[in-house]
C-alpha cells in the first residue's frame, strides 16, 4: 500500500530552488499496479526515487505499507530499501557477470549465504532457464530486461518500481515484458509502479496517473 499526501520536492541549484513535485497526493492499494505517465522532466523518476527511499521529500507524508518513510533513520531506510525492487530502462546489468550471477548478486548483498528458494521458478517463468550461464551482452534487449525483472523479484519485494522498463524495447517485446511483470506482481501481491511513455501499455494497469508541472493532472 502506497499513501502519499502533500508531497513537495525541490532541487536547489546554488541559490535557486526549483520545485519539482508540488502538493502531490497518491494512494495505491495493496497488490494494485499503477502506470505513471508525464512529459520528460515532469518528475516521474524523482517520485520513484522518493518512493524507493533514495530521496527525501521537503515536506509531506510518504507511507509505504504502514511505514512513514520521512521518520526513518539511515539504518531503517537501508532496511526499507531491501523491500523495494528496482527495474531500469537500460537494465543496469553487470556485464562481467553471467545471467545467474546478475540475478543473485543483489540478493547475496542483502541476504549473504541464503539461497533464494524462488530462483528456479522465477527463471522458468521469465524464460531464462537456458540462459543462466550467458553474459548479458549475448542477450537480446527483451532477455536483458527479463534478467532485470528476475533480479528485482528475487528478494520478494513489497513494491516494484520500474522506470521506463520498455524504453529500449520494440513494441512486441514491450507488451511481453509488461504482461510478464504485471502477471508476476499480481501473483505475488506486489505493488507495481511503472513509468512509461506508451499510452498503449497503460491498458494493462489498474490505475493510471499523469504528472504535469509537478502535480497529477
Ligand atoms: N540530480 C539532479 N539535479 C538537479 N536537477 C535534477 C536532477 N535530477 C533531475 N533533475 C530535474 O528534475 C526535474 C524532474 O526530473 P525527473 O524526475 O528525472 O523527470 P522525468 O523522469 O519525468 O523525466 C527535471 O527538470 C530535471 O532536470
Ligand atoms: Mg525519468
Amino acid at each position: 500500500m502506497i499513501e502519499v499526501e502533500g508531497l513537495h520536492f525541490s532541487r536547489s541549484d546554488g541559490s535557486v530552488q526549483t520545485p519539482i513535485l508540488q502538493n502531490l497526493n497518491l494512494s495505491v492499494a495493496s497488490g494494485v499496479n499503477l502506470a505513471l505517465l508525464g512529459d520528460s522532466g515532469s518528475g516521474k523518476t524523482t517520485l520513484l526515487h522518493i518512493l524507493a527511499g533514495l530521496l527525501s521529500p521537503e515536506c509531506g507524508s510518504v507511507v509505504i505499507n504502514g511505514q512513514q518513510l520521512t521518520q526513518l533513520n539511515d539504518a531503517e531506510l537501508a532496511l526499507y530499501r531491501r523491500k523495494i525492487g528496482l527495474i531500469f530502462q537500460h537494465y543496469q546489468l553487470l556485464e562481467c557477470l553471467t545471467v545467474k550471477q546478475n540475478i543473485l548478486f543483489q540478493q547475496q548483498l542483502n541476504f549473504p549465504g541464503q539461497t533464494p528458494e524462488n530462483f528456479e521458478q522465477l527463471v522458468e517463468q521469465l524464460g531464462l532457464a537456458n540462459k543462466l550461464n550467458a553474459l548479458p551482452t549475448r542477450l537480446s534487449g527483451g532477455e536483458q530486461q527479463r534478467v532485470g525483472i528476475a533480479r528485482a523479484l528475487i528478494n520478494k519485494p513489497q513494491i516494484i518500481l520500474a522506470d521506463e522498463p520498455t524504453g529500449n524495447l520494440d513494441q512486441a517485446r514491450s507488451h511481453q515484458v509488461v504482461q510478464l511483470l504485471i502477471d508476476l506482481c499480481k501473483e505475488q501481491g506486489i505493488n507495481l509502479v511503472m513509468v512509461t511513455h506508451s499510452q498503449q501499455l497503460t491498458e494493462y494497469f489498474d490505475q493510471v496517473k499523469v504528472l504535469a508541472n509537478g502535480c497529477f493532472e
